[in-house]
C-alpha cells in the first residue's frame, strides 16, 4: 500500500457486461466495460455465449483499465470480484480470473454481492455533494431484481419489499420486445418515450400487499391489448410507438414510485436512493426529483455509468469489506442465487 491509500482491482462478470475498475480508496481511476452485442439478435442473454464473451474480454478489459488508471499490477493491494447473484457460467469466469490474480500477486481476494454493490455505488467519491445518511431507503431496480432495501449501515441491510414475479427491468425489456425493439429494450424504450404522450394509453396496475411489486400482469395486459389493436390495424405499433413507450414507462414508474412513497412513509425515512440499471431511466429519475420537493425527501441518484452494471461499484464494496477485514479463501465459490443476506 502506498501512502495515498489502498489500490483495488475490481471485476464484474455477473451477466453480459465484462467490466474492470481500478480504485484508489473511494476514487475511481478507471471503469472499463465491454458490453456483449452478441445477444442482441436472440432478444435476450444466452448464458453460454455470455460466458465465452467474458473469457474473451476479461484480459483485454483488465489491461485497458490498468492503462487508463496508469497503475501496474504490482501496485494493486486487493482483487475484488462479483460472487453472485448472476449467471453461473459468467460468475465462474470472474471468480477463476480473480483467484488467479490474487494468488499470483499474493494479495487478498474479496467476493462481493452484486445487489449490495449496486447500493454501495452511492459511496464512490465525488458522485454526490454529501453521502446518503443511514438509515436510508434504496429502490434497487435492475434486470433481475426489484427491491426496497432499508440500508441501516454498510453491512446492515434489510429487504422490506421485492417483486413477486418479473423485475422492473425485465418488464421494460419484455414489453420493448413486443414493440419490436432489440435487447435490452429498456434504454431504447426510454429514448422513444421522450417523444410520446404518457397519458395516451392506460393499463391496470397490480394490487400487491405490503411493499412488494408485480410486473407480470402488466406484461400480459400489454400483450392482449396489442393483439386486439393489431387485429384492427396491422400498423398499430408503428403508428403509435412513441405513445405506447411513454405510456408503459409511466405505468412502470408509477408502480415503483407509489410503493416507494408508501414504504418511506411507513418507516418515516426521507433519505431516498435509487440503484440498479433501471435507475438510468429518465422518467424515473425525474419522478424521484419531483418527490424531493413535494414530500421533502433528500434523494440520491447515481450518474448513469454507476447505475448499469459496472466494476467500480464492485470495487467500492470490496474496499469497504477489506477495511472490515472481510477477505475470502482461495477455494471460495460463486453463487448464482445469492440473497442480499449474504454480504
Ligand atoms: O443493473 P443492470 O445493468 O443489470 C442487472 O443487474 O440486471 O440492469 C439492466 C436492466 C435492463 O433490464 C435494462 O433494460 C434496464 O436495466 N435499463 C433501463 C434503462 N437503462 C437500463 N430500463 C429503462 N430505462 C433505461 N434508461
Ligand atoms: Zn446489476
Amino acid at each position: 500500500m502506498k501512502n495515498d491509500g489502498l489500490c483495488i482491482l475490481a471485476i464484474e462478470s455477473s451477466c453480459d457486461d465484462t467490466s474492470v475498475a481500478i480504485l484508489k480508496e473511494r476514487n475511481v481511476l478507471s471503469n472499463i466495460t465491454a458490453s456483449q452485442d452478441v445477444h442482441k439478435k436472440y432478444g435476450g442473454v444466452i448464458p453460454e455465449l455470455a460466458s465465452r464473451s467474458h473469457e474473451q474480454n476479461i484480459i483485454p478489459v483488465t489491461e485497458e483499465a490498468l492503462k487508463v488508471a496508469s497503475i501496474s499490477l504490482k501496485e494493486v493491494d486487493a482483487v475484488v470480484y462479483t460472487k453472485g447473484p448472476g449467471l453461473a457460467g459468467s460468475l465462474i469466469v470472474g471468480n477463476a480470473f480473480a483467484k488467479s490474480l490474487a494468488m499470483s500477486l499474493n494479495i487478498p481476494l474479496i467476493g462481493v454481492n452484486h445487489m449490495h454493490a449496486h447500493i454501495m455505488a452511492h459511496f464512490i467519491e465525488g458522485i454526490h455533494p454529501n453521502n446518503p445518511v443511514f438509515p436510508f431507503l434504496c429502490l434497487t431496480v435492475s434486470g433481475g431484481h426489484t427491491q426496497l432495501v432499508l440500508v441501516k449501515d454498510y453491512f446492515d441491510l434489510e429487504v422490506v419489499g421485492s417483486t413477486l414475479d418479473d423485475a422492473a427491468g425485465e418488464a421494460f425489456d419484455k414489453i420493448a420486445k413486443m414493440f419490436g425493439m432489440d435487447y435490452p429494450g429498456g434504454p431504447l424504450l426510454d429514448k422513444q418515450a421522450q417523444q410520446g404522450n404518457p397519458l395516451a394509453f392506460d393499463f391496470p396496475k397490480p394490487k400487491v400487499d405490503n411493499f412488494n411489486f408485480s410486473f407480470s400482469g402488466l406484461k400480459t395486459s400489454v400483450l392482449y391489448f396489442l393483439k386486439k389493436r393489431l387485429n384492427e390495424d396491422p400498423e398499430f405499433i408503428a403508428t403509435n410507438l412513441n405513445d405506447l413507450c411513454a405510456s408503459v414507462q409511466r405505468i412502470i414508474v408509477e408502480i415503483l414510485m407509489e410503493k416507494l412513497a408508501k414504504c418511506a412513509a411507513y418507516y418515516s425515512i426521507k433519505e431516498i436512493a435509487l440503484a440498479g440499471g433501471v435507475s438510468a431511466n429518465s422518467f424515473l429519475r425525474k419522478s424521484l426529483k419531483e418527490r424531493e420537493k413535494s414530500l421533502g425527501w433528500k434523494t440520491y441518484i447515481p450518474p448513469i455509468q454507476y447505475c448499469t452494471d459496472n466494476a467500480a461499484m464492485i470495487g467500492i464494496t470490496g474496499l469497504l469489506k477489506l477495511k472490515n477485514n472481510d477477505v475470502e479463501a482461495l477455494d471460495s465459490v460463486s453463487g448464482a442465487r445469492m440473497p442480499l443476506a449474504f454480504l
